[in-house]
This record gives structure tokens, sequence and C-alpha cells, in this order.
């Protein structure tokens, strides 16, 4: 297993951020969501300081739908990354957490009046228009408030990253944003430019998610640039961002090859400067929505083994007290992870195991295949790598409460989000009463 951040072996034991993982089990229970600060924190300073461009302005916005909380959006914050929300539920989450409301970006496709409306009543920086209807709203909205607000259009410029059908958002079906190639993205764009209260500042694209060919990345930014300037030559719209989106692709297993961040960000802002100024475009602001590519790594998942139990065939179960409800990410996309042992970093691989959970579900599997040391009830397993859509995708299915997360950095553990028990289980429920019936 690949150990990232500041994941350490000693005497036998892992350790995340100068704590051994059995220690933060013994403290704050399992299943537990552990995340290590100094990863994020170094995470994000290669994306600010490589992303940089004395041409025009950057900003990082970090995709908030990939974990969100009060403590990560406050540290966002500190950090001077700016934040992607889709919904309303993490609009307020930011709000709370102080993250400045002109550093907030408003993506969906289908954003409900009220998100709107929370939108405009807390001036958010921007709004990702991703159809005709949603403008429509929108200008009316602003005009009967008598308030302008600054927006950019969500392109799809028809580049098809290799990825997983799921999480590919760039298909000339996509059901996000705008296709580069229907004449009707031009007649909105040109509606959009004349409305007196939207301020229409750009465009944006996410071309899918977990890509781990450069390559696509390249020509999405070419080909938005010469979006840019066929706009301006054909229609005299001079727009002055781009928002390039996120999916730069991440380590799950030996299997993804990511490339080396630094160096691409870094070439990255060449093309782009390069193309601005081959087309003589006013471009004074270029953004990125990294998700996964900021928070995936600095977050594992520890449960405790219940059983190893020999199926009549195939691979040995290693049964863990959590499941698909704290990530569902291989049940719904096939995701794959390594796992380690962590009280036994140093034992020798015993066999080839398939990691389930304890959910009512065949499906509920969350390795399909990991070679580890010979695991014994009671045992903690650790799923590294699986930072991002896992906390933030959790649920309660069968009852089961949500696990804590700990952020821990420099010996120190500080709980983020509490453990919930029973009673969170049926907050919101109400008695059936037969006096009713
Ligand atoms: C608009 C937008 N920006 C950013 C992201 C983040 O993607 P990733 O986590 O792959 O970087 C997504 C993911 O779906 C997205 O839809």
């Amino acid at each position: 297993m690949k150990l990232h951040g500041t994941m350490e072996i000693k005497d036998g034991q892992l350790e995340i951020g100068h704590i051994a993982v059995k220690q933060l089990a013994k403290q704050f229970g399992t299943p537990l969501y552990i995340f290590d600060e100094a990863e994020f924190i170094n995470q994000s300073q290669k994306f600010l300081n490589s992303f940089d461009s004395d041409k025009f302005e950057t900003k990082v916005y970090y995709a908030g739908k990939t974990f969100s909380n009060l403590y990560i959006f406050g540290l966002v914050q500190k950090l001077g990354l700016s934040l992607d929300v889709v919904s309303e539920g993490e609009l307020y989450t930011a709000l709370r957490a102080g993250v400045d409301t002109n550093n907030i970006i408003l993506h969906g496709n289908n954003k409900l009046k009220r998100e709107l409306e929370m939108t405009l009543d807390y001036k958010i920086g921007r709004i990702v228009i991703d159809h005709p209807v949603e403008y429509h709203l929108l200008s009316k909205m602003c005009s009967e408030r008598q308030q302008k607000t600054k927006v950019l259009l969500r392109i799809n410029p028809g580049i098809v990253a290799d990825t997983h059908k799921y999480i590919k958002t760039s298909t000339e079906d996509s059901k996000f944003g705008m296709n580069s190639a229907d004449p009707s993205t031009y007649k909105l764009l040109q509606e959009i430019a004349k409305d007196p209260y939207i301020d229409l500042v750009g465009v944006h694209c996410h071309i899918g998610s977990q890509v781990l060919n450069k390559k696509f990345f390249f020509e999405e930014a070419e080909a938005m640039l010469q979006f840019l300037y066929n706009l301006k030559k054909d229609y005299n719209i001079n727009l002055t961002e781009l928002n390039l989106g996120g999916g730069f692709g991440v380590y799950y297993t030996s299997e993804d090859h990511p490339f080396d961040l630094e160096e691409f960000l870094q070439d990255y802002i060449k093309v782009i400067e390069n193309k601005i100024t081959e087309y003589d475009l006013q471009v004074e602001k270029v953004s990125i929505e990294p998700g996964r590519a900021l928070i995936n790594d600095s977050g594992s998942l520890l449960y405790q083994i219940g059983a190893v139990k020999y199926p009549y065939q195939g691979n040995p179960y290693i049964f863990v007290d959590g499941g698909m409800t704290d990530n569902i990410r291989p049940a719904l996309y096939q995701a794959k992870y390594e796992a380690c042992l962590p009280e036994k970093m140093n034992n020798e691989t015993a066999a080839s195991f398939k990691v389930a959970g304890k959910c009512c579900e065949s499906g509920d599997i969350l390795i399909e295949k990991v070679d580890l040391p010979m695991p014994e009830r009671d045992d903690l397993l650790l799923i590294p790598a699986s930072g991002a859509y896992t906390f933030s995708m959790s649920s309660n299915y069968n009852r089961l409460p949500k696990p804590a997360v700990v952020f821990v950095n420099e010996r120190q553990a500080k709980l983020a989000v509490k453990r919930e028990d029973y009673a969170d289980l049926i907050r919101n429920d109400l008695k059936y009463k037969e006096e009713d019936n």
C-alpha cells in the first residue's frame, strides 16, 4: 500500500500526523474518517503556488462537494482557497464557516429558486448558469430586486475525457451546460450579454473527473479560449473570466498514474497565457476547481474487523464495522482502493481478501481484492486515499449512525464532526399515533 502524506510506519504501527492509528481508534472509535491536515495544506499550497500568472489573476476553488463541513471550509478560507458550492446546504455551511462571499461560486444543473434567492441575499461572488430556463428565472429575480449579479455560462466544449461514464461531464448528451457546437448557446450568450441586471463575466467548463491524462486539460483550455475568440470575433462579446473546472486525477491504487501536479499547472498556465496573447483576448481572471486532487490523499477511513469469513468459493471476506454508508463509491461506480492493517504493517502478506461492509446489500463491497497479512477479529483496517466523495456521500442506510471526522496534525487530533448517535437517527421522525389514524 502506498503511504500518503505524513503516514509513517513505527515498530509495525501506522502513524498519521505522528499519531498511531491505533490510538485514534481508541480515542474516537470506529468507523472513523481521519484527515491529515498537513497533507491538505501541502496540496493546497501546490495549487496556489503553481497555478499563478503575472498576466492575469488566478483563483483556485476547492470543490465543496468532495468533503464539506465547517472545519474544512474554515481551513479553505484560511489557506486562501476559494469555494465552489452546488446547493443551499453547502452554501449555508460556507456562510456559517465564515467563507468570504466574494470567493464563493454557485454551480448546479437545477438550482432551486430559494437557492438563487439565498445567493442574491448574500451577494455570492459568481453564479454559473447552466441553461436558458435558469437564466430567465435569475434575470427576472434580479430585475425584480433591482440587483445586479455576476454570472458565467457553463459550456460543454465536447472534450470527452477518458474516465468512468458516471463522472464524464462533457459528452454531447451531458446534463451539464450548453454545448459549444449548439447555435442556441450563442443565442443565449447574446441575450445574457444585453441583460442590464446580469453581468456576464465569463464561461465555465468541467470535462469530467479522475482524468489521468493531462492532454485532455490542454485540449480543454485551448477549446475554451478558441470559444472566447469566436465570441469576440463573431458576436463582439468580450469576456474577461474563464473557469476551467476540476477533474485532476489522483492515486487510488497502483493502477492510477497521476501526472506531476506542479509541472502540469505551470505548463497549463503557459498554454493559457500564450493562447490569450495569440487571440488578443481581454481575459483578466482564470480559475480552476480541483476537488479530489486537493482532499483525497489526506483522507483515510478506519474500520474495525468483525470477522474473516471463508465462502464456499472465492477469496475470504473481511467484514468491517461500516461499509457503503460511509463510502458509496465502490458500489456506485466500481471505485477501487488499497487497504492495510495499521497494527500489522510489518507482517507478511497472507492472502487476497475481499473487504465487505455490514449493510444488507450484496453490493456492499468496499474492496474486491486486496493482499493483506492475516487479520483477526478486532484488528483495525484502514483504507487510505479516501478523503473525497466519501463523507459527503455518506448515508444512514440500515440506520447506521455516520462516523466521526477527525483532523490530525503534529501529534494533535481535533474532532471536526461528532459521531452520530441513535438520537440523531430519529431526530426528524414523528411517532405513529393510533388516535390520528
Ligand atoms: C463543476 C465542477 N467543478 C469541480 C469538480 C471537482 O471534480 P474533481 O473532484 O474530479 O476535481 C466537479 C466534480 O464533479 C464539478 O462538477
